[in-house]
């Protein structure tokens, strides 16, 4: 496997969906690896409330994807006009064409991994406390798909299926009351040799030095 270096890793992981190699099964001991690494992530107090929620079996995988595909063709679809030369104009094809081939196999790449945190979301919550249920688990999702690209993994950070939380639970007996679900991705090993950082908007759209 090639070694790559901590940029490589931060700059080439990416959304991957029609190059999940749907036929390659990941051992079980690789997707610990993964939630091993992850759990390396800050959390809010050190509270480690994350938690992985790590399907494979094919029957509770095609019910996960039912409700991914039940989310998409109930929403609203929006498609953001970017003015002429913007990186996220042509990226934003690629991505519906992209979209629409995950949603038609998402049941069969050998696992869907969704992350969870053990807090429930209060409709009274401010920012800040927002801020902490999600960020006491974005990071770790994150490096968890981090360590996938360092092992041939691919993965595609979702939400979609967050629109039916509640049925998800359901399935997979995630307790609703007591945790949240922020995000689903596959995880497959994938097709191909490597990846290419993506085109981005200007940094200085970006950085704001002492003042915005
Ligand atoms: C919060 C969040 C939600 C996302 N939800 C979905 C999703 O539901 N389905 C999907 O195919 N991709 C989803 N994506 C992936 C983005 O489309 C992808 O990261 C973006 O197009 C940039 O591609 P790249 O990461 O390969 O550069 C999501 C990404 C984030 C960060």
């Amino acid at each position: 496997m090639e070694q790559l270096s901590a940029h490589d890793v931060l700059t080439t992981t990416r959304a991957v969906r029609r190059r999940l190699d749907l036929t390659r099964p990941v051992p079980r001991a690789l997707v610990e690896e993964c939630v091993e690494v992850a759990m390396q992530a800050p959390s809010g107090s050190n509270r480690q409330d994350y938690g992985f929620v790590c399907v494979s079996d094919p029957v509770l995988r095609t019910a996960v994807a039912d409700l991914y595909e039940r989310s998409h063709a109930n929403a609203v679809k929006t498609l953001i006009d970017y003015d002429q030369g913007d990186v996220r104009g042509p990226a934003q094809d690629r991505l519906q064409s992209a979209g629409a081939y995950l949603r038609e196999h998402l049941a069969e790449v050998p696992w869907l991994v969704i992350a969870t945190i053990r807090r429930k979301r209060s409709d009274q919550a401010d920012n800040r406390e927002l801020a902490s249920l999600y960020g006491s688990v974005m990071p770790a999702f994150w490096s968890f798909m981090l360590a996938a690209r360092a092992r041939g993994l691919g993965t595609c950070f979702t939400t979609r299926h967050l629109t039916y939380e509640q049925e998800t639970a359901d399935l997979l007996g995630i307790p609703f009351d007591e945790v949240t679900q922020v995000g689903m991705t596959p995880l497959a090993y994938f097709t191909g040799t490597g990846f290419k950082p993506a085109g981005r908007i200007p940094v200085d759209e970006v950085f704001h030095h002492d003042r915005w």
